[in-house]
């Protein structure tokens, strides 16, 4: 949420820190600016709407040469988004500008003090205040190196809330300064060049060289002393070095119209990658990434999967497949209710937390809930250097790479995939299942990225059906067992691309309410159990559909390649191959991605960057 890019070196830095807001615009888009250092003083430009507005702004009125500057693309939380509230903002004299993601929670005091003090503020920002702040302690400074650190040390310890900040100093042309709590902010390490941002995808391009900031951190880049990090007292403190293991090319469209195309399309690499390495050929499950001890882990006894949106998707997923697996109770918690219900935790509960950015605040303070009550934390995520890994027990990285459409397609099919490997290593470690039972499902998983790509290849008619679909007011998904949370996965898509009326029931729900909404021609997705298997499912399924046809609903069934009992009763078959039905969800969620993003397509949506929303959601 909002995307920040801080720049100083020998690059115009107007280009760098453009581009790199390019990279970051999923992460907001209702306004963009920057502030560069010019030999004249700093050099402003910020736009309401997307960051196009602000590219034919400075292609109007292009700002002076610059080696230093900062850039923002918003996703509001305070104020409008209008080009006041945009960022960057400036302190009262224009000496400062400063960016920020977050929220500053004691924003109301702090204006009212500068206000009292005689600052007049311009917008409705909380953001703004810091800037006026930051000012006022640089004012106070004496002169010297790291005057900017120091003030922007003094006001963070004055803020609540979470943030990033990153500022320039009219008077520091060679030096960019960012500070961070609840709220992501890395740093990149060039070639006589630094860069700040919010993720690595801003600097790609020119590095893959990172630092992971910590909590209550602030870092100085400057053209001469390099990359200096404290703590918000001042002390030195350390940041973890990394290698950005993907290059910019992952993050570019490469072709596809969209992000999500293209997303959608590499799920059997990603999905193989995420089982790479990881399944050897005697059916033992590596999971290297994973701190805990076999001995804490045979001793869980519960387990929570926290996540929010299609995350929390994965998890319910991942539900079926632990329970049946190893046979301790585990429970799916929404992220942002978790903690407020005060939930029974102990040493012996394995809280497992899955996010694709590694930032989401739900589930970051899930996470610190349930460590703070001495449970242990197993996060699944996509992002290294985020701040989930670093504040888990253990981590298990989905290896997707970098996600950049809002909707999130690679990253929940890796995230199914790590689910699977965390249910079958916790079978194996717990000594509930044989070798060959957890080989024999090895060898399945290790099928399934092909499986994948069968699905792809058939996508045509499911296109076609969505250009159908794109004027239906109300679109319903059904699902039993783990064709439930693919059902809400598919309605959620549809929800957030196509701005549709969406829902997903559970088959068996739907004659205790929903069906009621069942009108002439209400288009129902139903995603059919394998007959083969738990047979049982499949003909309670056969009998929904038939329930909800008699209702006069126009049947869309997604069903495994042989099942022709579900023919006579189906509108429409979208059929996928054959998969053991535990993991049938690698499969089955790929055409209802595709689906809601021909209908959002064909609506004329922004597929990547669907309203309202952003990628990484940092607030609470
Ligand atoms: C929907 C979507 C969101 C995210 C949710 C959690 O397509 O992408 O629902 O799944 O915001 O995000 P992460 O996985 O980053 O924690």
């Amino acid at each position: 949420m909002c995307g920040i890019v801080g720049y100083v070196g020998p690059q115009q830095a107007l280009d760098v820190v453009v581009e790199g807001l390019r990279r970051l615009e999923y992460r907001g888009y209702d306004s963009a600016g920057v502030a560069l250092v010019t030999a004249d003083g700093l050099a402003t430009d910020k736009r309401a709407g997307k960051l196009a507005n602000l590219d034919k702004a400075l292609a109007e009125n292009p700002p002076p040469p610059a080696t230093s500057g900062i850039g923002h693309t918003r996703w509001a939380t305070h104020g409008a988004p209008n080009d006041v509230n945009a960022h960057p903002h400036l302190s009262r004299g224009g000496e400062v500008a400063l960016v920020h993601n977050g929220i500053i929670e004691n924003f109301a005091e702090l204006r009212d003090e500068l206000e009292r003090s005689g600052t007049e503020l311009v917008s409705e920002t909380d953001t703004e205040v810091a800037a006026h702040l930051l000012q006022r302690a640089y004012d106070a400074l004496p002169a010297g190196q790291g005057r900017l650190a120091e003030a922007m040390r003094e006001v963070c310890r004055r803020l609540e809330g979470a943030f990033t900040l990153v500022a320039v100093h009219r008077d520091e042309p060679d030096t960019v300064v960012g500070a961070r709590r609840n709220s992501p902010l890395v740093a990149g390490v060039g070639t006589a060049e630094f860069f700040l941002a919010s993720d690595v995808a801003a600097f790609i391009a020119h590095t893959r060289e990172a630092l992971e900031l910590g909590e209550d951190q602030v870092v100085e880049i400057d053209r001469e002393r390099g990359i200096t990090v404290t703590g918000f007292d001042g002390r030195p403190a350390q940041a973890r070095e990394y290698h950005v293991d993907w290059d910019a090319s992952a993050a570019e469209k490469g072709g596809y119209a969209w992000f999500m195309l293209k997303e959608i399309a590499e799920q059997p690499a990603a999905v193989a990658d995420t089982l790479r390495g990881r399944l050897t050929d005697g059916g033992e499950i590596v999971l290297d990434e994973v701190r805990l001890s076999d001995e804490d882990l045979r001793d869980v006894d519960k387990i929570f999967v926290i996540a929010c949106g299609t995350a929390y998707h994965a998890g319910l997923v991942a539900k079926y497949a632990i329970e049946h697996w190893t046979r301790i109770p585990c429970e799916v918690e929404l992220a942002s209710e978790f903690r407020y219900r005060a939930p029974v935790l102990t040493r012996s509960t394995l809280v497992v937390a899955i996010s694709q950015s590694g930032e989401t605040m739900d589930t970051l303070q899930a996470i610190r809930h349930a460590r703070g009550q001495r449970a242990r934390v197993l996060s699944i995520c996509n992002t290294n250097g985020s701040t989930m890994p670093r504040e888990s027990d253990a981590v298990l990285y989905t290896r997707a790479g970098p996600e950049i459409a809002v909707a999130s397609t690679k990253g929940y099919l890796t995230q199914l995939a790590a689910c699977y490997l965390v249910g079958l290593y916790l079978a194996r470690v717990r000594g509930v299942m044989y070798g060959d039972e957890v080989s024999a499902i090895v060898e399945q998983l290790r099928r399934t990225p092909r499986l994948i790509e069968r699905t792809l290849a058939r996508m045509d008619a499911v296109r076609a059906l969505g250009r159908d679909l794109a004027t239906a007011p109300t679109v319903l998904f059904l699902g039993r067992h783990v064709g439930y949370p693919v059902a809400l996965e598919g309605a959620l898509k549809l929800k957030e691309l196509a701005y549709i009326h969406a829902e997903g029931f559970a088959g068996g729900e739907l004659k205790h309410g929903p069906i009621a909404l069942i009108d002439d021609g209400t288009p129902v997705v139903v995603v059919v159990p394998s007959p083969r298997g738990r047979n049982v499912l499949h003909g309670k399924v056969v009998s929904n559909i038939q329930e909800v046809r008699a209702r006069g609903a126009r049947m869309i069934v997604v069903a495994e390649d042989g099942d022709t009992a579900v023919e006579p009763y189906a509108d429409e078959v979208i059929r996928v191959p054959q998969v053991p039905t535990l993991l049938a969800p690698l499969v089955t969620s790929v055409p209802l991605q595709v689906l809601a993003c021909a209908i959002a397509d064909a609506r004329g949506n922004d597929v990547d960057q669907p309203r309202n929303l952003a990628k990484s959601v940092t607030v609470e």
